[in-house]
């Protein structure tokens, strides 16, 4: 398999199945985000009504839809094996082929995270049906290990739009709406992802130095957007053609130059971070806490309010009030821990649905 180097990152022209086996170590790859072929034989869903089919480069090779199965089960297995325990994987699908997908998910010990909707604009155009316009990301983890999540990579928790809203939970909503990218009269790869998508999915889930694999390299965009965030990256494609066009491409792209023109967010420090709670502290929060909600404060609030005066984050708060009798050595009654773990109006937006 010919192999070739980008400022230390090796990528594998073949099989990824076979190049994976061969190449990559167990548990060695932080994050994968991959977006394999779509096994619809020449389906229209290829096409974007602007694009001219002239600009896309030949050479992508597709899976027989009738071995699509057994293809997913292949690659998603290797993929399993080289994630470290806690490690995350993306993998942008089509509806037609996603049953195999989440099939061949269920066969693994990896875990569902989220199911994200990603909306995107030039769908297929129709006229007797509505215009096909999202694509799948199934976002799974590799349990037995803390998985990398960046909660305040892109906006921090506390900032708020002129209307109220957080734009951390904008951003973290599980139906993204990204363009693609409109390039007109430039060769490209057929269903070439937009860096706006891969950068995100990349900022949440890794971190700088981590080791990024798509499986399925095409344009070479996610290791494109990786390596401009300054992440290691490895990959395979099986097209000659694409792999030598795009290869030359990526040779020009300076590690982390996409660093500089990331939004910083803003990341309130409370005064009391990281410090040790003390019993005084926690007994305040018990009864604080009941005091406001008594008062009519959603939890909402009261959490805001407690992580005001106590210098806290409102995590730190959450979790504290969640089991503070055990946190606590057992020092604070039970009576008072029921106080707060009671149900009470709750604005508080709930992560395990
Ligand atoms: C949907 S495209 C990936 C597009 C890519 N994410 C991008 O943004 O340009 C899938 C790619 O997988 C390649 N491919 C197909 N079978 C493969 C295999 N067994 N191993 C590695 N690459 C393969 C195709 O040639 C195609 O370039």
């Amino acid at each position: 398999m010919r192999r070739e180097e980008v400022d230390s990152n090796i990528f594998y022209n073949g099989d990824c199945i076979a190049g994976a086996r061969a190449h990559i170590p167990d548990g060695s790859v932080d994050l994968i985000v991959t977006d394999p072929p779509y096994g619809i034989n020449g389906d229209r869903l290829h096409q974007h009504y602007n694009r001219d089919e002239a600009f896309v480069v030949g050479g992508y090779v597709e899976v027989a839809a009738s071995s699509y199965g057994e293809f997913s089960r292949d690659w998603i297995r290797e993929s399993e094996r080289i994630l470290r325990p806690g490690g995350s994987i993306y993998i942008v699908s089509g509806y037609t082929n996603l049953y195999h997908i989440l099939h061949a998910l269920r066969e693994t010990s990896l875990r569902e995270v989220n199911h994200i909707i990603w909306k995107y604009n030039f769908g297929v155009y129709t006229t007797r049906k509505y215009v096909s316009s999202h694509y799948h990301i199934l976002f799974y983890e590799k349990p037995g290990g803390r998985r990398t999540f960046n909660l305040e990579s892109r906006y921090g928790v506390g900032e708020r739009e002129p209307g109220g809203r957080s734009p951390n939970y904008r951003d973290r909503e599980d139906v993204w709406c990204i363009n693609r990218e409109y390039k007109p009269g430039r060769v490209k790869n057929k269903n070439e992802l937009p860096a706006e998508l891969l950068m995100k999915m990349i900022q949440y889930s890794s971190n700088e130095g981590d080791l990024i694999c798509d499986m399925f390299l095409g344009g070479f965009s996610t290791a494109k957007a990786a390596i401009g965030l300054n992440r290691r990256v490895t990959g395979f494609e099986v097209s000659g053609e694409v792999f030598d066009l795009k290869i030359a491409e990526l040779r020009g792209t300076t590690p982390g130059h996409l660093l500089p023109a990331l939004r910083t967010p803003q990341i309130e420090e409370p005064a009391n971070r990281g410090r040790p709670w003390t019993d005084a502290d926690r007994k305040y929060l018990v009864s604080r806490f009941a005091a406001l909600i008594d008062s009519g404060e959603t939890k909402k609030r009261a959490i805001e309010i407690l992580g005001e005066e106590l210098g806290r984050g409102r995590w730190a708060i959450e979790k504290m009030l969640k089991n503070p009798g055990v946190q606590a050595g057992s020092r604070i009654r039970r009576r008072e821990a029921a106080v707060v773990t009671k149900p009470v109006p709750d604005t508080v937006e709930d992560e395990q649905r």
